[in-house]
């Protein structure tokens, strides 16, 4: 648990003061818990940043606040959410901030004309069940430019005292007080995740950001290749016996 320490950490939070109580309390409480001041660190300061299942906003705006030179869209399947993020984030000044909300169908990512900089997600996967969950990166290593990087925050599923913690608390969320829509619970290890993305022609690399949080935090960092056409364009040089390289 932390609390909010930088400037841009309490602007975040200033955004939903009108939120009511329940609303404060939600986005409070994500910060203290969720490891985004750490997360936001692995995110490319400039350039298209799409965070996928962003819910209230809270660390799409901070990703948006701390770079002016991002330009950042925040979806999710949950209008009400999106329609709150929109809410909040009309209290930005035009020059502190460039992002936007859209709500999206399950399954669904947009694209952009020379593809994203950067695809993010900040505890979604778990949510999707095994098979949804690799279509929905299969989609997003086609949606990313070349050398763009698909961020993964997700809980680990060790240790086992807190990953139990963690899976209590999301049954609670879904099942009891349906604050969060998902097909079902199934969290997957950092492991599973970079062996997932390797499958996908990804360069990965996975890290733990849990210091001093309740939960086992982790992130998985995925790179497309620059030009995925190398080969094939190496071949085919060989064959005419072009040489410019
Ligand atoms: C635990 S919340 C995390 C919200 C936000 N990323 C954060 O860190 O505060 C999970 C979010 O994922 C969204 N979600 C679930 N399945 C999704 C899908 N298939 N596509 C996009 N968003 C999805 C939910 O509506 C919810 O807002």
């Amino acid at each position: 648990m932390k609390p909010p320490r930088t400037p841009a950490a309490h602007r975040v939070l200033t955004l939903w003061a009108d939120a009511g109580r329940a609303g404060r309390f939600h986005t409070t409480a994500r910060w203290w818990s969720a490891p985004f001041a750490e997360l936001e660190l692995e995110v490319p300061l400039a350039g298209d940043i799409l965070e996928i299942g962003c819910g209230h906003g809270v660390f799409t705006s901070y990703l948006a606040i701390t770079s002016r030179a991002r330009r950042v869209v925040g979806v999710d399947i949950d209008a009400d959410k999106i329609q709150r993020a929109e809410r909040a984030c009309a209290g930005l000044e035009p020059d502190e901030a460039t992002l936007r909300f859209e709500t999206i169908p399950s399954g669904t990512v947009p694209r952009i004309d020379g593809g994203w900089r950067s695809i993010v997600f900040a505890d979604v996967l778990y949510l999707l069940g095994r098979e949804r969950r690799a279509a929905l990166l299969a989609e997003c290593v086609e949606a990313l430019a070349p050398g763009g990087l698909l961020v993964i925050k997700e809980v680990d599923t060790t240790p086992l005292l807190k990953a139990k913690l963690t899976y209590l608390q999301e049954l609670i969320s879904t099942k009891v007080l349906r604050i969060t829509d998902g097909h079902t619970l199934e969290f997957a290890s950092s492991e599973e995740l970079a062996a997932l993305l390797v499958d996908l022609g990804l360069s990965v690399m996975a890290k733990r950001i849990d210091h001093g949080y309740l939960h086992p935090h982790c992130v998985v960092l995925g790179t497309k290749p620059m030009r995925s056409d190398l080969r094939s364009d190496l071949r085919s040089e060989e064959t005419t016996g072009d040489s410019s390289f």
